[in-house]
């Protein structure tokens, strides 16, 4: 048994990490393990957790493992959780309750969880008392030894918790099964050292980590090679890339390389306001195949609060980021990420948060209340807002957010927008939806012969979060 532990995870050196092209192994004997069974996977979190789980999906074939999107026919229940905050925590022990039924009526399904949730000591203490029922639990570090911790979980018959807290490896030859045929994900580093003082992620994905740019342009080319029309780069500060190598060779440059490889369009996340440099401004201006889209992560606009948060910028700075790429990208749209209720935040701090959106009229913007996790500095800060006040100032927020969002949308009406038809729309079967360069979600009546294609549509009503369009032929 390898539980997580808090300290452990906090420790950083300046070691530089390891590339390992050969370390997912796996035998004949485990290769034909889940024969004529079935897998059921969810995940939850961010596009990172969602990329981990093509992995997943294609360890678990690789397995002989099937997919089913029914939890009640599944031999193996496997959650990909997230800690951010605190409801995603009570999602995934609610569905664990649904998964324990199942099993007291199908003693022989496998019961696990994976993730961000899996990396922190006190979900691992809770399931190791509580949810002892359980078969395993392993890490953001070991996902390529998913087949030997379930090997090992049908022979004990008994939890088995396999979880890292200190990573250090960069795997090359995991697999991969993508949900998308045109669009994909591609990592370009992994965990983040930045500890903002709210947040679990340091902990939970470990030490910066970027992946070499041979292995990275390799894998661009390889999807252009199967027809792929756009790449996100993920990070969790995908500026920050290639600072903890020793090739000085930075995002700007692998951003260039990228745009020269052909591909249609990239895109990346989360961009940090801090280390976002002036060439890297330059190049994503200079690629036409660089899409003009930049999530922008503000938090807070009170320069007090943003000490507190330990952002490393003032409300000054970010604004003054924020015009340069305004000015420097043509019809770039850009959103952000806002918390509101951080520790002793007061209503003067959140006009300036107000002030800030209003300056900036995003595009679009994920608003959260702050949430304490376990171990992190702001979790022992004092807290004297209470939460309908919390609630009353996110409300107020959504509502700016909204009517920018809006507003923005509203400049579309009539014009003509490239869009990556992705998949057939929610809306229905004859309906497709996409995505704009500037990453406006478009929903267009077509065929679908044109999934995966690049269109012409112009756009005939807009709505707060999508638009209408309709293909020009
Ligand atoms: N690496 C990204 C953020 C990843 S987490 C960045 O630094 O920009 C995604 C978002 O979740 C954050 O931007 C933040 O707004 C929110 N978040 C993180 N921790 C939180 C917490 N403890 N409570 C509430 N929201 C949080
Ligand atoms: Fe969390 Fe800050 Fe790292 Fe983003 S930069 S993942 S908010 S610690
Ligand atoms: Fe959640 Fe982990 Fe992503 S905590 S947001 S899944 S990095």
């Amino acid at each position: 048994m390898l539980v997580p532990d808090l300290k452990e995870a906090k420790i950083r050196t300046k070691k530089e990490s390891i590339v390992k092209a050969n370390e997912y192994i796996i035998n004949n004997e485990l290769k034909s393990l889940g024969k004529d069974k079935l897998y059921f996977l969810k995940t939850y979190g961010c596009q990172m957790n969602e990329h981990d789980s093509e992995n997943i999906k294609a360890i678990l074939e690789d397995m002989g493992f099937s997919e089913t999107k029914d939890m009640e026919d599944a031999d193996l229940i496997l959650l990909n959780t997230c800690a951010i905050r605190e409801n995603a925590h009570n999602k995934v022990f609610g569905y664990l309750g649904r998964a324990k039924n199942l099993k007291s009526r199908k003693p022989g399904v496998l019961v696990g969880i994976c993730g961000c949730m899996a990396q922190e000591e006190v979900v691992v203490n809770k399931i190791l008392s509580e949810y002892k029922w359980m078969d395993f639990v392993f890490g953001t570090h070991n996902i390529h030894k998913l087949p030997q911790v379930l090997e090992k979980s049908i022979k004990d018959h008994k939890l088995n918790v396999e979880v890292l807290s200190c990573e250090g490896d960069v795997i090359e030859n995991i697999p991969v099964k993508r949900d998308s045929k045109s669009k994909a994900w591609i990592n370009i580093m992994y965990g983040c050292d930045k500890f903002c003082t709210y947040c679990i992620v340091p902990y939970t994905r470990g030490s910066q980590r970027s992946r070499r740019k041979e292995y990275i342009l390799e894998e661009v080319k390889d999807l252009i090679k199967d027809g792929y029309k756009e790449v996100t780069l993920l990070g969790q500060n995908v500026n920050a890339y290639g600072k903890d190598l020793d090739d000085n060779y930075y995002m700007e440059n692998l951003l260039e390389d990228v745009a020269l490889t052909g591909i249609e369009r990239i895109r990346f996340v989360t961009s940090h306001p801090w280390d976002f440099t002036d060439r890297m401004i330059d190049v994503i201006a200079k690629y036409d195949n660089i899409m003009p889209y930049i999530h922008l992560p503000l938090q807070s606009g009170s320069d007090r609060i943003l000490k507190l948060m330990g952002r490393r910028y003032t409300k000054e700075s970010y604004l003054e980021l924020y015009n340069k790429l305004k000015k420097n990208i043509p019809n770039c749209s850009i959103t952000t990420d806002i918390i509101v209720g951080f520790p002793g935040e007061t209503e003067e701090d959140f006009n300036e948060t107000l002030d800030v959106v209003n300056k900036c009229k995003y595009d679009g913007a994920y608003t959260f209340i702050f949430s304490p996790r376990e171990g992190t500095p702001a979790a022992k800060m004092k807290d004297d807002v209470s939460l309908e006040e919390k609630e009353k100032r996110l409300y107020k927020l959504n509502e700016l957010i909204n009517k920018y969002s809006k507003e923005n949308n509203d400049k579309y009406l009539n014009k003509t927008v490239k869009v990556l038809l992705e998949g057939v729309s929610e809306k229905g079967e004859d309906t497709l939806m996409g995505y704009t360069e500037t990453m406006k979600l478009v929903n267009v009546k077509a065929e679908k012969e044109y999934i995966g294609t690049i269109q012409d549509v112009t756009i005939t009503s807009v709505k707060t979060w999508s638009m209408d369009g309709e293909l020009r032929r």
